[in-house]
């Protein structure tokens, strides 16, 4: 994999279409940086509910946003997040977390906080000669526009659901009830995300589209490398 210069890969796309997956796989071939800026933004949400304030309460939580000391670990591998010195990897995905995490990541204040260490996180990777794959909303519209290599992954709303079903379920079977509810659930946070006033996901128009509900993972990572060795000839 020498043959990729480095350089960032920005991927941006609604919950389930498999950014994490991709994105991780991809940084790992690659040994290069990932960033999962969901995560940022969920670490924010758990520090916010933690503290005690009401998610709903812009305000309040605009005015809480600097206090909390956030570190993400960019190593593939064992991509961790840190509030204030607790580990919060765990609990970022509980469904108190996945259900606050729009309304909080609508705050301009969090935005402007955050996308400054995102942009930190890529150039730091940059400066030490490594390359970076960053993963959210607005990486390649807002956060990273000037990324060699941009996109835009999406799958059938159905076929995102079931995926994250099953990773919800673990080894244990996924009732149809449980894929229902999982999709209306993407949905809502999907039109949360796309219709906030601050950074709303939008598919840049120089974003490359890649549809990944009938490819496997390994096929979507290999894309994703032959745009990134396009890239940086
Ligand atoms: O990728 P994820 O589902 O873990 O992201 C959690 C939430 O964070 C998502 O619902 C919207 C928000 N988010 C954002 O606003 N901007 C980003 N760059 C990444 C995530």
């Amino acid at each position: 994999m020498s043959s990729v210069s480095p350089i960032i890969i920005a991927v941006d796309g609604p919950a389930g279409a498999g950014k994490s997956s991709v994105c991780r796989g991809t940084a790992r071939l690659l040994g290069w940086h990932y960033l999962d800026t969901g995560a940022m933004y969920r670490a924010m949400t758990w520090a916010v509910l933690h503290a005690g304030i009401d998610p709903a309460d812009a305000a309040a939580v605009a005015a809480f946003a600097p206090t909390p000391v956030i570190a993400s670990g960019t190593d593939p591998d064992a991509p961790t997040i840190v509030v204030d010195g607790t580990d919060v990897s765990a609990a970022i995905r509980e469904p108190d977390v996945t259900t606050a995490v729009s309304a909080v990541s609508a705050v301009p204040k969090v935005r402007e906080l955050l996308v400054a260490r995102q942009r930190e996180a890529a150039r730091a990777a940059l400066q030490s000669g490594t390359g970076i794959v960053v993963e959210g909303r607005d990486i390649t519209t807002v956060v990273l526009p000037n990324a060699q290599v941009k996109i835009f992954l999406t799958a059938d709303p159905q076929i995102r659901a079931q995926r994250r079903a099953k990773e919800e379920a673990g080894s244990a079977p996924v009732a149809g009830d449980a894929v229902r509810a999982t999709q209306e659930a993407l949905q809502r946070r999907d039109q949360l995300d796309s219709t906030r006033a601050a950074s709303p996901l939008t598919q840049s128009k120089d974003a490359a589209e890649l549809d990944t509900s009938h490819l496997t993972l390994d096929e979507v990572i290999e894309e994703v490398i032959a745009r990134a060795r396009a890239a940086s000839r």
